[in-house]
């Protein structure tokens, strides 16, 4: 089942400000920086003990998360946990009724398996569900 907070996620209207302010709260540097085209946001990485801390800003209009931005203005954007087996805690989750966006996983950022839950399901904080690659050496997602 979920196992661990992974990371959080929250949405910045401007990325290298938000870099700056996390670099001076954490007192480290980011450990992992890249753009999904796909989804039109640029994703980076702080480590924090086990955790990580994921600023996600949009590379444009067409972006993701343009959309939360606009409504919210930034801020709390996902939950992640990490599971050993994205798919069968996906299984679980929704065999028990929980709302989700996606019905198998997908590869996120660095090539991770993710799978999305509705907010609904978490009183209205989007879920991420992660899954680390046994043989990852970069941390990413
Ligand atoms: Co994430």
């Amino acid at each position: 089942m979920l196992s661990r907070i992974d990371h959080v996620g929250i949405a910045v209207r401007d990325i290298d400000a938000a870099v700056d302010a996390y670099r001076r709260l954490l007192g480290r540097p980011p450990s992992h920086r890249q753009v999904v085209e796909s989804d039109g946001v640029e994703a980076v990485m702080f480590e924090v003990g086990e955790s990580r801390i994921e600023l996600l800003g949009a590379t444009g209009p067409n972006s993701k998360i343009a959309a939360f931005l606009e409504r919210r203005g930034g801020g709390l954007h996902h939950v992640a946990y990490g599971t050993d087996d994205v798919q069968a805690t996906l299984d679980e989750l929704t065999g028990l009724g929980l709302p989700a966006i996606d019905s198998c996983p997908r590869r996120g950022a660095g090539g991770r398996l993710v799978a999305f839950l509705h907010p609904s399901a978490a009183m209205g904080v989007l879920t991420e569900l992660c899954q680390p690659e046994p043989d990852a050496s970069e941390p990413v997602g």
